[in-house]
C-alpha cells in the first residue's frame, strides 16, 4: 500500500515526485502528471514522434562521461558501444574524450561513419570473423583484445602495421551477476583461463608474432555489478599474473583493462556501483598489488556501457488494450514489447512504469504491463498503476538507455522504434522509426 492509497489527496502531489536516480538528469514531473525532459513535454514528444519511442537525454550522457573522467583521472574510459550505438552516440562519446569498445565490423562501421578516432577504438569479441579482423586492421583500430588462440595467427597474418593487442583473461571471479551476463568465472566462453596454462600459452604465442605488440591483459567480470570488491580482487589477481608472466618472459605490461559491468538502478531496490568508491579503491588495490609484486603500475582502462547511457533513456509506450479479469490479473497491453526491450524476458529485469500526460487521481492497483507480441512471456513489468488506466494513456519507463534498443528485433515484423535525442528544449531523432519498406528492403525478389 502506498501513501497515496492511504491519503488520496496526496496522490496528485506524489505525481510530482520522480524516484531518485532512476530518471534522466533533466527529467521533471509536476502535479498535473506532466513529464518533461530537457524542458520539453514528453507528451508532446510522443505526439511528434509516435510510440513506442526511445528518448535519450544527451545532457545525462555527457554528465556520466564527465563524471567518469573526473573520478578516474589518468584512467582511460572506454564506452562499451554494445549498450547503445549510432553515429550520434559515437560522436557524443568522442566529444567527451572517451574511447570506444566495438565488438563487430558493424559496430566499427558505425564508429567510422561517425568519424570516431580509430586509435581510441578497441575491438572485442569471443568470435572475430575474418571480416571483423579485416575491418579492424583496415581502419587501424588502436587495440584488439585477443580472445582465442586461432585469432592470434589470423590477426598477425592480416595486419600490415604493428598491432597493439591485449589478451582477455577469465580471472575466475564470480561477481554474483545474472548467469547470462557472468563472464569472469572460469567456466564460460570468454577469454583464456589461468589455471590450465592457456593464458600463459596465449602470451607466448603473441610474443612470437613480430606484427603484434602485447600491451596488456583484459578482463570483464560481468554486468550490472553493484559492489567494488570483485574489481579489487580482479586488480590483485591480474597484477599477480603480470608479475608471473613478466618474470617468465622478461616483459612489462603498459596497460590493464578491467572491463565494465558497472551497475545502475532500474528500481528503487537496486544499488548502483558507487563510482567514487570504485575510483578510490580499485586504483589503490592496483598500486598495492604492484608494490607487493614489484611490477611497474600499468595504465588502467575501464569499459562502462550501461553506466554511461542506461540512465539517460526513457521508453515511451501508448496503452492499446486493457483487460480487467475479475478475480484475475489486469493486463495493460502496449504498442511495443519484447521486440524493443527483451531484458525482462531474458533476465527477469524489473522496471517501474509511470502514466504521464494527465493528472492521476485514482488509486493504484497491481497490473501486468504486456507487449504486443505473440508470446505469453512478452511481459514488460508487474507494477501498480492507476485503476482508471485506459487505452490511449501514455507510459514512460526509465533506465531505458542501455541494451534495449541495441538488442531490439523485428519479431512479428514490427519495425524498431526511433531514438530521439532531447537537449536544451529541443528534440532531434538520432534514428528514425523502421518502416515497412525497411522491413522489405532485404527481400530478394525472384
Ligand atoms: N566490456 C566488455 C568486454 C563487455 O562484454 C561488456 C558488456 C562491457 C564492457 C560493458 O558492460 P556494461 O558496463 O554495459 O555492463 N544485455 C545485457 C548486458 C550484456 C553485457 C555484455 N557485455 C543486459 O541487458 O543486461
Amino acid at each position: 500500500m502506498t501513501l497515496g492509497d492511504l491519503v488520496p489527496s496526496l496522490r496528485t502531489s506524489l505525481n510530482a515526485r520522480l524516484e531518485p536516480n532512476l530518471w534522466p538528469l533533466t527529467a521533471r514531473a509536476d502535479c498535473a502528471g506532466e513529464l518533461t525532459l530537457a524542458g520539453v513535454s514528453v507528451g508532446h514528444l510522443a505526439a511528434l514522434h509516435g510510440t513506442p519511442t526511445y528518448l535519450l537525454d544527451t545532457e545525462h550522457v555527457r554528465d556520466r562521461c564527465r563524471r567518469y573522467r573526473a573520478a578516474l583521472p589518468g584512467t582511460e574510459v572506454i564506452y562499451a558501444g554494445k549498450a547503445f550505438l549510432c553515429t550520434g552516440m559515437a560522436r557524443l562519446v568522442a566529444e567527451e574524450g572517451l574511447g570506444l569498445d566495438v565488438s563487430s565490423a558493424g559496430e566499427l562501421a558505425v564508429a567510422r561513419a561517425a568519424g570516431f578516432p580509430a586509435e581510441r577504438i578497441v575491438l572485442h569479441g569471443n568470435v572475430k570473423t575474418a571480416e571483423d579482423l579485416k575491418a579492424a586492421t583496415t581502419a587501424g583500430v588502436g587495440r584488439v583484445v585477443i580472445d582465442s588462440t586461432d585469432e592470434i595467427d589470423q590477426l598477425a597474418a592480416l595486419t600490415r602495421h604493428r598491432q597493439d593487442v591485449l589478451i582477455r583473461i577469465a580471472p575466475d571471479i564470480d561477481a554474483g551477476t545474472h548467469r547470462a551476463v557472468t563472464t569472469g568465472t572460469a567456466d564460460q566462453k570468454f577469454g583464456f583461463r589461468v589455471a590450465d596454462g592457456t593464458a600463459a600459452d596465449a602470451v607466448r604465442r603473441v610474443l612470437e608474432q613480430p606484427r603484434l605488440r602485447l600491451v596488456g591483459l583484459h578482463c570483464h567480470l560481468g554486468s550490472q555489478i553493484s559492489s567494488v570488491a570483485p574489481y579489487e580482487r580482479a586488480a590483485e589477481r591480474m597484477i599477480g599474473l603480470y608479475a608471473e608472466l613478466g618474470r617468465r618472459h622478461r616483459i612489462t605490461f603498459d596497460q590493464l583493462n578491467l572491463g565494465g559491468g558497472h551497475g545502475i538502478r532500474y528500481t528503487d531496490a537496486d544499488r548502483a556501483l558507487d563510482l567514487a568508491a570504485y575510483a578510490e579503491r580499485v586504483p589503490a588495490a592496483l598500486r598495492a598489488a604492484c608494490a607487493a609484486h614489484r611490477v611497474p603500475p600499468p595504465r588502467l582502462s575501464v569499459e562502462p556501457g550501461r553506466a554511461i547511457v542506461g540512465g539517460a533513456g526513457i521508453a515511451l509506450y501508448r496503452v492499446a488494450v486493457v483487460k480487467r479479469r475479475p478475480g484475475g490479473r489486469t493486463f495493460v497491453a502496449v504498442d511495443g514489447g519484447m521486440s524493443d526491450n527483451p531484458r525482462p524476458a531474458l533476465y527477469g529485469s524489473r522496471y517501474p512504469v509511470r502514466v504521464i500526460g494527465r493528472p492521476l487521481r485514482a488509486a493504484y492497483r497491481p497490473v501486468t504491463v504486456v507487449g504486443r507480441h505473440c508470446e505469453a512471456g512478452d511481459v514488460l513489468a508487474e507494477v501498480p498503476l492507476p485503476e482508471d488506466i485506459h487505452p490511449g494513456d501514455l507510459l514512460a519507463v526509465p533506465a531505458a538507455g542501455a541494451y534495449q534498443y541495441s538488442m531490439a528485433s523485428n519479431y512479428n515484423m514490427v519495425g524498431r522504434p526511433p531514438v530521439v535525442a532531447v537537449a536544451d528544449g529541443a528534440s532531434h531523432p538520432l534514428l528514425r522509426r523502421e518502416s515497412e519498406a525497411d522491413l522489405l528492403a532485404r527481400e530478394v525478389c525472384e
